[in-house]
């Protein structure tokens, strides 16, 4: 039970010649409810990301730095403050998207790594990594099957409009319920072969995509990058846990997007792995990458251009 806020108030480091800021926080601040008691993690926490810069989010256990990293990611929205998407979304509050928005967001314009991976185990590694880009437009998505429908009901009905003249040549077709039963029957069928031709189109269509699709080739490319070339078909319980957080930043990084958000990406590694994983993420810094990362281990943070505390619970600051 604490009721203390933990995060008072952060500040980012002045920077003589600063890159734009692609990614703020401002002021936001998150309780959350254990039972009946208010637990407030964030109260009034800032922070800015510059472009290309590598940010580490350093604090003890529960000082609330996957709390911050989630809003940063709008995978949760704060109480009171704002996010800002200055990189793709105009500086518009991303705590004020609709749900369309948020999944362009969380897709598009950062990336998040977990410390768990988060690997559908399901998918192989090819296509857990091109994941953020086969995720389809709600719009469409619903719209489709009905334009299909539309299609398919109408034509059949033409069709049996046609096929009811040459049953009943002498009936008349404005009057005669017959026609119109025809008709509708031709109409009906036509509409659910119109789904059906268009869901095998769409599987047929995914496998072209997965296979040989513009997204494969660029997932594949990252994924050889990764030293994983050869485990493209493996499912992600066939993996070691370096190969399956290489797997997860390769998804990460699949819609190129202008943040990677990464949680512990190493806390759950051994000494050496991990450091394989923060190397492959510096060659990716040093090729303009902007990383925000959350850890509470001091030499990791050491990867960072820039730290910012979260301390004793209390308070965020940032030291060069
Ligand atoms: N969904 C939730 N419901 C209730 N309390 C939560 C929830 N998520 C986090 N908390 C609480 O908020 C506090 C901060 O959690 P958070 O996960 O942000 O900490 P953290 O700094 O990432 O810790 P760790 O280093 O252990 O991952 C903790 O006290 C935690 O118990
Ligand atoms: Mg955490």
């Amino acid at each position: 039970m604490n009721e203390e806020p933990k995060i008072k108030s952060s500040k980012s480091t002045p920077d003589a010649d600063p890159a734009p800021v692609v990614l703020e926080a401002a002021g936001v601040r998150k309780t959350y409810r254990l039972g009946r008691v208010p637990v407030r993690v964030l109260e009034d926490a800032s922070i800015e990301v510059r472009r290309g810069e590598w940010v580490a989010i350093l604090g003890a256990s529960g000082s609330g730095k996957s709390t911050l990293l989630h809003l940063l990611g709008g995978l949760d929205r704060p109480d009171r403050g704002t996010v800002r998407d200055a990189i793709r979304h105009e500086g518009r509050d991303v705590s004020r998207f609709n749900n369309t928005e948020l999944n362009h967001y969380r897709n598009r314009s950062v990336g998040f790594v977990f410390q768990f991976y988060h690997l559908l185990p399901e998918l192989s590694v090819l296509e857990n990594a091109m994941l953020p880009c086969l995720v389809p437009n709600r719009w469409i998505a619903a719209t489709l099957p009905l334009l299909a429908a539309l299609v398919g009901g109408g034509v059949g009905a033409a069709i049996g409009f046609f096929a009811g003249e040459g049953v009943l040549p002498d009936a008349d077709v404005a009057t005669d319920p017959k026609m119109a039963v025809i008709a509708a029957v031709f109409g009906v069928l036509g509409a659910a072969l119109g789904v059906v031709l268009l869901q095998i189109g769409q599987v047929i269509g995914e496998r072209i995509r997965l296979q040989s699709g513009p997204e494969a080739a660029a997932s594949k490319a990252t994924l050889e990058e990764f030293g994983l070339g050869h485990r493209l078909r493996h499912k992600p319980s066939q993996l070691s846990g370096g190969e399956r957080q290489r797997t997860a930043i390769a998804r990460a990084l699949a819609s190129e997007p202008g943040i990677l958000l990464a949680d512990e990406p190493t806390g759950n590694l051994d000494a050496a792995t991990g450091r394989d994983i923060l190397d492959l993420l510096k060659k990716r810094h040093d090729a303009g990458l902007t990383i925000v990362m959350v850890t509470h281990d001091p030499n990791v943070a050491d990867y960072a251009d820039r730290v910012v505390r979260l301390e004793d619970g209390r308070a965020v600051e940032a030291t060069a």
